[in-house]
C-alpha cells in the first residue's frame, strides 16, 4: 500500500481549481494487514433478535415477560369467545417451560379464536414469497384441530398466505408449514403472523417460528439484506460475541456459549444486558457460519470472570471453570472429531474447524475497579498458550503480570476529536503490545451517523492505516440497529434496518471505501 498524500490547497470558486493530489510513490506507507478490517458484533439495538437473526416471531417461546404473553394478543374474529393465558404447567423441555394455552371456548363455522404476533415492529410481507412455519402444540383433552396459520395485514381484512396443520395431538409435537404469498403491488411492513382454531377446545402452543428465505438458505439463518451489505464490505474478521453482551449484566447472565447451541427448542435464551431477552436462536455456530458466509475469521472474545454489575471471579480455583469453558470454546471452533467439542460441532452441523488466530479474553475490564484483570488475565493466558501455542492473545486493559499480544482500545467521540486526533498511534511504543482498535465511532448522529461524523471517521482511520505496523485490526461499534424507537439503545450506529428494508450509513460507505481499496 503506497502513502497517499494530498497538497492541501485552498479551495477558491473564483480560481475554479480543481485542487491537486501528489501521490509519492517512492515513498510507499507501512504494508496494511489482511486483517486490518473487520466487524463488531454483539445483541444490542436488536441486532440479532429483530435483526440479522432472521426470526420473524418476537417472543416465539413466551419467556420474554413472565406475567404477560408480550408481542401476542388474541384473535377472537366474528362473536367466537375465547382466552389466552401463560402456563408453565406443560414444558416442552428443560429449556422452554412455558407455553400459551389458548382456550376456544365458544367457535364454529367461519370464525376463529386465534392469537397473533406482530413481529418485531411489524412482519415483513413480500411478494411471491415462501415462508417456513412452524411451532410446538399440544391438544388437551378433545381438542385435536385443524390449527390455520395465516401471514395477514395488522386488522386481518388481508390475509396473503395460509395453512393448515390438520391434526393437534396430545403430546408436544412439532409442526411445520410453507406459507407462500402471491403478487403483491408492493411489499409491506406492517403484516402479521396468526394461529387460529375453529372449533372448541384448549391447545398449548411454544416455540412458534417465521423464517423468510434466508441468506445461502441456512436453516436457522440470517437475513440476506443485512448480510448482503457487509459481505460487500468485504471484512476480514467478525469481533464476537461483545462487547457488554459478553459480560452480562451478572455472570449468570453472560455469554454462556454451551446454552447457545443445538436445536433452537433446547436453547434456554438469556437476558441481556441492553434490557432485553435474547432468543439465543443466533448462538456460536450461527455466528461461525455468519463468518463463513462472509468470508471473516473470528477473532473470538472469551468470558473472563468479570461481569457489567462489578461481579467477579478473583484468579484462582474459583476462576478455573471458566478458563476451562474458553478453552472449550475454542475446541469447538478448532477441534476434530476426537475432541469433545471438535465433535459437539461435527454433531451440530459443521464438520469442518473454523479458522482462530486471535483470543480476546473479557471486555473493557479497565471497568473493574477490584484490580482482578491482572490475574485473571494471566490464568487465561497461561492456560491458553499452554494447549494453543500460536494463538494471539488480546487484552482488553493493560496487565503487567503477562505481555499480551495485543491490545484493544475503544473510542466514541466527536467526529472533531477524532479528525484532531488521527495522529493518536504516531507515537505510540513500537515494543509494546500491538493495538486492536476493537470499537470506534464518531458518534454524532442517531441511529446512525451523519456526514460530519462519517468525515471524522475517514480522518480517523487514516491515522489508523498509517500506523498499521503497530494498530493491526479496526472495527466500528456498534455495528447493527433496528430503527424502530423502541428498538434501539445506542446513538449512533453503522447499518440500519427495520423490518422489511436495510440501509448503509455515511460511515459504513467510509468503512466498505477504506476496507475495498
Ligand atoms: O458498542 C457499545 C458498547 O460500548 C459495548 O457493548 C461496550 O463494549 C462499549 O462500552
Amino acid at each position: 500500500m503506497l502513502a497517499m498524500v494530498p497538497a492541501l490547497l485552498p479551495i477558491t470558486h473564483a480560481t475554479a481549481d480543481p485542487g491537486s493530489l501528489k501521490v509519492r510513490v517512492n515513498q510507499p506507507g507501512v504494508k496494511i494487514s489482511p486483517m486490518f478490517y473487520g466487524l463488531m458484533t454483539e445483541e444490542i439495538n436488536h441486532a440479532y433478535d429483530g435483526g440479522l437473526y432472521a426470526e420473524l416471531i418476537q417472543n416465539r417461546a413466551f419467556k420474554d415477560n413472565p406475567n404477560n404473553p408480550v408481542h401476542w394478543s388474541i384473535v377472537l374474529d366474528g362473536g367466537s369467545v375465547g382466552s389466552i393465558s401463560l402456563d408453565n404447567s406443560q414444558p416442552l423441555n428443560d429449556a422452554l417451560h412455558t407455553s400459551l394455552k389458548v382456550e376456544a371456548i365458544a367457535v364454529s363455522g367461519k370464525q376463529r379464536v386465534g392469537v397473533a404476533n406482530t413481529g418485531f415492529w411489524g412482519i415483513p410481507v413480500e411478494s411471491m414469497t415462501r415462508y417456513r412455519a412452524s411451532f410446538y402444540a399440544k391438544a388437551d383433552g378433545s381438542f385435536n384441530g385443524p390449527i390455520t396459520l395465516s401471514i395477514e395485514n395488522r386488522d386481518g381484512t388481508i390475509t396473503y398466505a395460509k395453512a393448515t396443520v390438520g391434526r393437534i395431538t396430545n403430546a408436544w409435537k412439532q409442526y411445520t408449514v410453507t406459507l407462500n404469498t402471491g403478487k403483491l403491488e408492493k411489499p409491506s411492513n406492517a403484516g402479521r403472523f396468526v394461529l387460529s382454531a375453529s372449533t372448541q377446545g384448549t391447545f398449548h402452543i411454544t416455540q412458534v417460528s417465521l423464517f423468510p428465505p434466508t441468506y445461502k438458505n441456512r436453516p436457522n439463518g440470517l437475513r440476506r439484506d443485512l448480510m448482503d451489505l457487509m459481505a460487500s464490505m468485504q471484512p476480514a474478521f467478525l469481533r464476537l460475541p461483545g462487547g457488554n453482551y459478553l459480560e452480562g449484566n451478572t455472570i449468570a447472565e453472560r455469554f454462556d456459549f454451551k446454552k447457545t447451541l443445538g436445536d433452537p427448542a433446547t436453547r434456554p435464551g438469556h437476558q441481556c444486558p441492553w434490557g432485553y431477552r435474547s432468543s439465543d436462536g443466533l448462538g456460536l455456530l450461527e455466528y461461525l457460519e455468519w463468518c463463513e458466509d462472509c468470508k471473516m475469521e473470528p477473532v473470538l472474545a472469551v468470558f473472563a470472570g468479570y461481569a457489567l454489575n462489578g461481579e467477579h471471579v478473583a484468579a484462582g480455583p474459583g476462576l478455573n471453570q471458566f478458563v476451562q469453558d474458553a478453552l472449550d470454546e475454542i475446541e469447538y471452533l478448532t477441534g476434530d472429531a476426537s475432541t469433545t467439542w471438535g465433535a459437539r460441532r461435527i454433531k451440530d452441523g459443521h464438520p469442518a474447524p473454523f479458522p482462530l488466530r486471535y483470543v480476546e479474553i473479557g471486555n473493557e475490564d479497565w471497568f473493574d475497579r477490584s484490580g482482578s484483570y491482572d490475574g485473571r488475565f494471566a490464568q487465561f493466558y497461561d492456560a491458553i498458550k499452554a494447549k494453543y501455542p500460536k494463538l494471539q492473545i488480546i487484552s482488553t486493559a493493560p496487565v503487567r503480570s503477562r505481555k499480551p499480544d495485543v491490545i484493544d482500545d475503544h473510542y466514541y467521540r466527536s467526529a472533531r476529536a477524532m479528525a484532531n486526533d488521527a495522529g493518536h498511534y504516531d507515537k505510540a511504543d513500537r515494543n509494546g503490545p500491538k493495538i486492536f482498535v476493537g470499537e470506534w465511532a464518531s458518534t454524532e448522529g442517531s441511529p446512525t451517523p451523519t456526514l460530519k461524523a462519517a468525515l471524522g471517521d475517514a480522518a480517523w482511520l487514516t491515522g489508523l492505516e498509517r500506523n498499521s505496523d503497530i494498530v493491526v485490526m479496526e472495527c466500528y461499534a456498534p455495528l447493527l440497529v433496528n430503527v424502530n424507537p423502541g428498538a434501539r439503545q445506542w446513538g449512533t450506529n453503522l447499518i440500519g434496518y427495520d423490518c422489511l428494508t436495510a440501509f448503509g450509513s455515511p460511515s459504513y460507505y467510509v468503512q466498505k471505501m477504506f476496507g475495498t481499496n
